[in-house]
């Protein structure tokens, strides 16, 4: 199953609620959420809260980015009924194995990213252990940057092994995401989509969100 992660990072604040109800009508399946926390990267997004006020308002199920450092302090604020996916930062812990372990033991799908510079070697004795690599295609921190093009090396990368060893994490791409490379990060074997400032920040969110969808459809197997 190929989906779309729409980031709320890029979403107008006075008007949350509102907003994710237009992703989750147009289809989306994902809700990425962008936790940031000033010293992983440097930026400050939200905490827990903004996510918490979604539960209930809507059923999509959540998609946590956790860009913050000791992540395994704060996974279990994050842990709701429509938390799917909790995703640190490979760069960010120093017992990666463990926190994988905390954050299935919720019974949520553990996720690891990598930043653009980290190499795939650093998780290939826990690929089998693991739900979703999140290859990032900016430098965390920001939304609206621009798409560094050699992560998609790495995402055929992931995708050859993925294969070769025969497992099946899902492979997530996040930055600089929009309607003019999705189909390259598709073809190199993506299976979620994150997209930020383009599905929020434009007129007609409903209709962007379909637009992507409609081409994330194409490579539904
Ligand atoms: C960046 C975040 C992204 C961000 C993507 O640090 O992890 O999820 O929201 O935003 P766009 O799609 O605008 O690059
Ligand atoms: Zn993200």
């Amino acid at each position: 199953m190929k989906e779309l992660a729409p980031s709320i990072l890029s979403a107008d604040f006075s008007e949350l609620g509102k907003q994710v109800s237009y992703v989750e009508k147009a289809g989306a399946t994902l809700l990425h959420v962008d936790v940031m926390d000033g010293h992983f990267v440097p930026n400050i997004s939200y905490g827990d809260t903004v996510m918490k006020s979604l539960v209930g308002k809507t059923k999509i199920p959540f998609d946590v980015h956790l860009m913050i450092e000791d992540p395994n302090k704060f996974i279990s604020e994050f842990v709701t009924e429509q938390t799917k996916y909790i995703t640190v930062h490979s760069e960010a812990c120093i017992h990666l194995d463990r926190t994988i372990a905390h954050i299935k033991s919720f019974n949520v799908k553990a996720g690891v990213s990598l930043n653009p510079a980290t190499p795939i070697d650093n998780i290939k004795h826990i690929m089998d252990n693991i739900d979703l690599v999140l290859i990032m295609s900016v430098n965390p921190g920001f939304g609206g940057q621009k798409f560094i093009e050699y992560t998609l090396d790495k995402v055929r990368e992931l995708a050859k092994i993925r294969k070769e060893k025969n497992l099946d994490f899902k492979i997530q791409i996040d930055g600089g995401i929009n309607l003019n490379n999705i189909n390259e990060a598709m073809k190199a074997g993506v299976d979620i989509v994150v997209a930020g400032s383009s599905v929020f920040k434009t007129e007609d969110i409903t209709k962007r969100t379909k637009e992507f969808l409609s081409i994330i459809d194409e490579y539904k197997k």
